[in-house]
């Protein structure tokens, strides 16, 4: 059929309102054209920019509202669609329905919070009153950095059916109905259905008219390189198939999408057979179940589910097993956009379903013009021979999945990283028949994903164990056999080998205990019971999975004074200011910012190699790309490229593979990438290149001289104590996947080189100054601009300079506004995170547990440049001692220079890395004095006033009180002695429990980084705008100050409003970081507070009974200045490092944690049950927000102990550079019990009103969870008489867990060595730097 030249109209809905693209590009996605739902990666793997679509099904003609991932859905696709995203669904202005979210304080920084509310309404609007699984399942693709989800999770539940609200405050009261700082005239469930739109329904209802009469013919859409075709008709479809047989069916494109956006796939056509109904056809036979192969996934899971509830369970064994994976595949959102078919035909070596559909002897209804034909889903197909694949003519119509029979069974297994939203290491589908009424092998399949390029069918072992009967004996040889069959040599891509090998074994011998148990029940007595030995009880534990359960918990924090004024807001758990505008997609961040006149967009070049000259850069043909403008090359710096050792852009030599050497600008932000491509540029390798620490202490490569810290006589101890134990620690790096990723639009004055910078940052002083020293222009030319940032977490301090110098340098040179938004991947290639560290100690002990000396040496990667790293080192050698008074003591300190990205500040500023070595320490000494080891750390705690390693004096009362509390409302010692009995109980599943004390010092070292000031000015309406030096990153610091100054002018926080964080407006401002931000701007705006208050006074006395407006008319009247500065001059906070003495830092925070986790030997995986922290907030200025930042903290410590691994190529190139490969915490990862407290009625009257920074201090208490999981390891390695002491390594992966618990299977594949491949020494995928 011929193609029309030209483009027909694309119309869809978007809130309600008619779209019509008369030139679509097939390229250019729904998020592209969207506001207020946001970017985060742009690969369908975080859920920021989650929208709903509603759509008429083909078949069933009933329309389907479902959520999608907007950044993976072409426009061209919605053609007839309804969109809704956050706008449509309420707003500030109409009725607003989103705002659950924001009152059960489910927001920080909110750049999540448009994804969330979106997957939640799709929810709604589909199960009005959800259970709550429905509820996680709902939410387990939309990752936040911040929030920790419980509340998030919380405002969800109001709406679900068992829910009794969120039980705030351990009142047992759902927070909706207290009432407090409710800006809304919202409250109760009924008052905010899910159908409470500002404009009910007609969103829906106009798209379903529109498809009422689908219409039969083709429609085509030219873009500038892909041509989007879409048949009415099946046989157009394949018509135009036998046309373009090279062109690729795209269904839910999320599998061509990110390989067209990663891998650069380019696809001059496209055909989309949505609108084609033989596609969705289901049809049950007697003997099986053909599916549609356009259905998505989310349709087959129900699909299955229908029919699992219809047929008797022998049946169905193949159903089950598909469902059970069906449930992790990736998030609802993927499910509801991905297609069987797309599935089936990518054909991923990770596939989920692939595996059980081969085992189940699935087949593949094939269409072409020539006719059908049926070929088997076989480990030919999955290998993609040509003799088993389809012809490139041909479509996939349906999947046929056969009935599993009596004396069948199917089983799936899957091992990822994370339980949700994770793709598999390894996954499995296995299935056995017997000769009825026997235990004899008929026929065997056994499929494996994850362990090689394709899906492997374990063939030849299979056949080998026909006729073989099911006992002991078969299971060795056929774990043996398996490991010969299915290898994986050492550098396999993706890495961890032996891992996977033994999930390989693992997998099988759950397969085995499964069907043992399985005949048990259908052959009773059995013939030859000998045979058939009771699977002991301890054994079974091998056989259950971790099911995902809804987490519950308790947040427990003191009441305001009675006393105190209703008016005054200090200390009550006020909703973050921009909460609602978070929920309603209104909180504008640096992207959100309109598109400016003759703006244009900047891309960055990066090096991909790791130490290099720079011979030669040639732009020639990136320059002649359409739209292309310029090249930004370090030559067009006019002032200042940086540092000597550290340049915005690389000048002859590169250090790092991300780099960045020169950027890209052009008219748009596709062009600009694709320019990128075109850039030539040849080096010549420099040595020695230095990736690890190890290897950075071979080449004495560090970045700063040692920092060192002793006191007492170390040696002398060492020769007293009864025992020492020398050890060593690996902590990982994190990334810090703020969600918004670095952003910044400089848009040039025409007048007296101005310029204004929209900027994502925690330091807009920072960013001013390296612009004015790269363009060489005064500091006064330049203002900055911070609305919000959508997390920042140390992260944005220093990088976002380098950003918006290259920028600004953009916009110098062109005269245009200048917009840089990095990519997920760049983000992460570029900015460097928190500092991996290697530390080696030896600590010498009683035998009762006191420890009496402890000398500890740490190495940092601190990447290529300084940056941070020498203060990361000080503050992890001056936190180091922790919670514990030990008399000896030297501690060692060194930042390593490598050819890595710079390494920089991260939340808890290496106090989260350095004092695992020493709990570590207290650990390993406890398994070696045979106790407990929180006896161990009771035993060297501080318990009286006391001084520091550094000699600062302090009171540890509130550490005591922490400890106390948390082991006496965690039932501590229960809870250990239940664990024990669990662990006689269980052989393949281990508790473990831990608690852990925290002593954490907040601020800088340097008074001058304690001063902040603010400005406030009174308006003569009696409003009033208050604005300070501090960058709101989530941490509710706006809230916080606004509450501070309602307190100050005793007016309601309504009268007060912050606009934004502006260079203009306080001048000289100090990085909002090391947790002090509230305290010392609080300070500054009670300053000012204060003195504007000090003016009114002879007003106020003068008429006490008038209003605040009336009092300010008169002032004005009185030429009374109504705008005060305010200004604190910081804490007092020195540290003479040659005496090894000081008072670094103006307090403490003190804190406790106990963690509860089950581990799976088997697979390494593991679940919590239960964490309870007790922290010291003192007078906290806002308990919500604090409970927040507590959690979310902890959440961020937990993902960077157990899931968060940065792997680097051996080249150093980093891989994990999304989140499909880097893991951070999901919704499924809270404990399933999650209590948290804040110890009452503290005081320290250093602080405004008595409060404390609670910023970074959680991060640490996450490694409770990690404690715990070794706690459990151990048990299983004492049960296994293994030795306990093991190398201590975080994050405590699956992979980490189930090596440490080495058995019978990693034995094997210790035994049964790798096949010897050439090179014979293969360097591996990955290093762990
Ligand atoms: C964030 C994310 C997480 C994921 N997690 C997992 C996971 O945990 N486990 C897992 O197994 N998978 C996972 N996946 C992969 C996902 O399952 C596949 O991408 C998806 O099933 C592909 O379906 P699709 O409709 O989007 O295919 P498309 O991208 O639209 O198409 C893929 C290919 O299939 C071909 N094709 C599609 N339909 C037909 C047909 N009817 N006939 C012939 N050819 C056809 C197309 O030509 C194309 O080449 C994940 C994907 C993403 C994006
Ligand atoms: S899922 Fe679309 S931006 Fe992350
Ligand atoms: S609030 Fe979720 S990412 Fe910040």
């Amino acid at each position: 059929m011929p193609c029309p030249s030209r483009s027909d109209e694309l119309v869809f809905f978007v809130n309600g309102r008619k779209v019509i693209e008369r030139n679509a590009d097939p390229e250019v996605t729904l998020l592209m054209r969207l506001t207020g739902t946001k970017y985060a990666c742009g690969r369908g793997g975080c859920g920021a920019c989650t929208v709903m679509v509603s759509k008429r099904d083909p078949t069933s003609q009933e329309i389907r509202h479902f959520s999608v991932t907007a950044c993976l859905v072409p426009i061209c696709s919605l053609y007839g669609a309804a969109v809704t995203t956050v706008e449509g669904v309420g707003s500030m202005k109409t009725r607003l329905h989103p705002c659950r979210i924001a009152k059960s304080h489910g927001t920080q920084c909110g750049f999540c919070t448009p994804g969330m509310v979106m997957s939640m309404y799709t929810l709604l609007r589909n199960h009005p009153q959800p259970s709550e699984e429905q509820l996680l399942e709902a939410l387990g693709g939309n990752l936040c950095r911040c929030a920790g989800y419980r509340p998030i999770l919380a405002s969800g539940k109001t709406f679900c059916l068992e829910s009794n609200g969120c039980q705030q405050k351990g009142t047992g009261k759902c927070c909706l109905d207290l009432g407090e700082n409710d800006s809304s005239s919202l409250g109760r469930k009924s008052d905010v259905s899910p159908f409470a739109l500002s404009s009910p329904q007609e969103y829906h209802l106009t798209p379903t008219r529109m498809t009422e009469n689908p219409e039969k013919r083709t429609l085509t859409f030219h873009g500038e390189r892909v041509t989007w075709i879409s048949p009415g008709t099946f046989k157009d479809l394949l018509e135009l198939k036998a046309k373009h047989p090279e062109a690729p069916l795209i269904l839910g494109n999320t599998s061509l999408g990110p390989a067209m956006r990663s891998k650069g796939c380019l696809y001059p056509i496209l055909l989309s057979p949505a609108r084609i109904s033989e596609l969705n056809v289901v049809s049950k036979t007697n003997d099986g179940l053909t599916i549609g192969a356009g259905c998505s996934l989310a349709q087959v899971k129900d699909i299955l589910a229908e029919r699992v509830s219809e047929l008797p369970e022998e049946k169905t064994q193949t159903y089950r097993a598909l469902l059970k994976h069906l449930k992790s595949l990736a998030s609802q959102q993927i499910r509801n956009m991905a297609s069987l078919g797309g599935h089936i035909i990518s054909r991923h070596s990770y596939s989920d379903l692939n595996p059980i559909l081969a085992v189940g002897n699935a087949t593949l209804n094939l269409t072409s013009e020539e006719g059908t034909r049926r070929i088997p889903l076989s480990e030919h197909f999955l290998a993609g021979l040509a003799s088993a694949d389809l012809k490139p003519e041909e479509i996939l119509e349906s999947v046929y999945i056969p009935h599993s029979q009596k004396w069948e069974f199917v089983s799936a297994f899957r091992q990822a990283q994370c339980q949700q939203n994770a793709l598999p290491d390894v996954n499995a589908g296995m299935r056995v028949l017997f000769k009825e009424g026997t235990d004899i092998i008929e026929d065997l399949s056994i499929t494996y994903g994850g362990v090689g390029a394709a899906t492997v069918s374990a063939h030849k072992s299979c056949q080998q164990l026909l006729g073989r009967q099911w006992d002991e004996l078969m299971l060795d040889e056929a774990c043996r056999r398996l490991l010969d069959e299915v290898s994986l040599p050492g550098w396999a891509p993706g890495g961890r080998v032996e891992f996977k090998r033994t999930l390989v074994v693992s997998f099988f011998f759950k397969f085995y205990l499964q069907v043992l148990q399985e005949l048990k029940k259908l052959i009773k007595p059995f013939p030859n019971s000998r045979r058939y030995p009771e699977i002991s009880d301890r054994f079974l534990s091998a056989l259950e999975d971790f099911p995902g359960t809804v987490p519950q918990g308790v947040q427990r924090y003191q009441s305001v004074d009675s006393h105190q004024p209703l008016q005054d807001p200090v200390g009550r758990p006020v909703m973050h200011l921009s909460g609602l505008k978070h929920a309603t997609g209104e909180a504008e961040f640096c992207d959100d910012i309109p598109m400016v006149d003759k703006e244009l967009c900047m891309a960055l070049v990066t090096s991909t190699r790791a130490y290099a000259k720079i011979i030669s850069v040639d732009l020639s043909e990136a320059l002649e790309i359409p739209g292309v403008v310029d090249v930004i090359t370090a030559k067009d710096i006019p002032g200042i490229n940086g540092t000597k050792d550290d340049k915005l852009l690389a000048v002859d030599e590169v250090l790092c593979v991300g780099q960045i050497i020169c950027a890209v600008v052009a008219e748009t932000d596709v062009q600009a990438k694709r320019a990128i491509e075109k850039i030539k540029i040849t080096y010549e390798e420099l040595e020695p290149i230095i990736f690890t620490i190890e290897d950075a202490i071979k080449h004495n490569s560090f970045l700063c001289p040692e920092k060192k810290l002793e006191q007492g006589n170390i040696e002398e101890a060492f020769e007293k104590v009864d025992q020492i134990v020398e050890g060593e620690v690996h902590v990982g790096g994190q990334e810090h996947f703020y969600m918004e990723t670095q952003r910044v639009l400089v848009i040039p004055k025409t007048e007296d080189k101005e310029l204004d910078i929209y900027v994502s940052t925690q330091d807009p002083a920072h960013v001013q100054k390296t612009v004015s020293s790269t363009l060489n222009i005064p500091i006064n030319r330049i203002t900055c601009h911070v609305k919000r940032v959508g997390g920042g977490f140390g992260g944005k301090i220093g990088r976002p300079a380098v950003f918006g110098a290259i920028a600004a340098v953009g916009a110098l040179k062109t005269g245009h506004p200048i917009r840089l938004v990095l990519d997920r991947e760049d983000d992460m290639l570029i900015t460097g995170g928190r500092h991996p560290l290697f530390g080696k100690y030896k600590v010498g002990f009683m035998n009762n547990g006191r420890i009496k000396a402890l000398d500890i040496e740490c190495f940092i990667n601190g990447g290529c440049t300084l940056d941070d790293s020498e203060l990361v080192t000080e503050f992890l050698i001056l936190k180091l001692e922790n919670a514990y008074k030990i008399r000896n003591l030297r501690f060692r300190g060194r930042a390593c220079l490598t050819n890595l990205p710079s390494n920089t500040a991260f939340r808890g500023f290496g106090f989260p890395q350095g004092t695992l070595v020493t709990e570590s320490c207290i650990t390993a000494v406890a398994a070696k004095c045979g106790l407990p080891p929180e006896k161990i750390r009771e035993k060297n705690m501080y318990r009286t006033v006391d001084k520091t390693i550094y000699k600062q004096a302090f009171n540890p009362e509130s550490l005591i009180r922490c400890w106390n509390e948390c082991l006496d409302v965690s039932s501590f010692h229960n809870r250990r002695k239940q664990a024990e009995e669990f662990n006689k109980k269980n052989y393949w599943k281990k508790r473990g429990v831990a608690v852990i004390p925290m002593k954490f010092s907040v601020g800088f070292a340097a008074t001058s980084y304690h001063q902040a000031a603010a400005l406030v000015h009174i308006y003569t309406d009696g409003s009033v705008l208050v604005t300070h030096g501090g960058n709101e990153l989530g941490q509710g610091i706006h809230t916080k100050m606004l509450q501070v100054a309602s307190r100050e002018l005793k007016i309601p926080m309504s009268h007060l409003h912050i606009c934004e964080t502006s260079t203009a407006m306080v001048p000289n401002t100090i990085a909002t970081a090391a947790s002090v931000g509230a305290d010392i701007n609080g300070k500054a705006v009670q300053n000012a507070c204060q003195i504007l208050l000090k003016r009114l006074e002879p007003i106020i006395k003068k008429n006490p009974e008038g209003t605040w407006e009336e009092w300010i008319e008169a002032a004005f009247e009185q030429r009374i200045s109504l705008s005060a500065t305010g200004y604190f001059r910081g804490y007092k906070a020195f540290m003479d490092w040659e005496k090894g003495e000081g008072d670094p830092f103006p307090y403490y925070v003190y804190g406790a944690a106990c963690s509860e986790v089950e581990i799976d030997c088997l697979t390494g995986a593991h679940k919590k049950i239960r964490t309870d922290i007790v922290m010291d907030a003192c007078c906290s200025l806002n308990p919500a927000i604090d409970i927040g930042q507590i959690e979310g903290a902890f959440i961020q410590g937990m993902g960077l102990y157990t899931t968060e691994e940065l792997k680097y190529s051996p080249e150093g190139v980093l891989y994990s550079r999304g989140p499909d490969e880097y893991k951070i915490p999901t919704i499924s990862d809270v404990p399933e019990e999650f209590n948290v407290s804040l110890l009452p009625s503290s005081q320290t009257p250093l602080t405004i009103y008595s409060s404390k920074g609670l910023g970074e201090s959680g991060m640490f208490l996450g490694s409770s969870v990690f404690f715990a999981i070794t706690d459990a390891v151990a048990a299983a390695r004492k049960e296994r008489d293994i030795a306990e002491d093991f190398t201590v390594k975080s994050p405590a992966t699956p992979e980490w867990v189930r090596m440490a618990c080495a058995d019978r299977f990693t034995e094997m594949v210790y035994i049964c060595p790798l096949p010897l491949e050439p090179p014979s020494h293969p360097t591996p995928w990955a290093i762990f730097k």
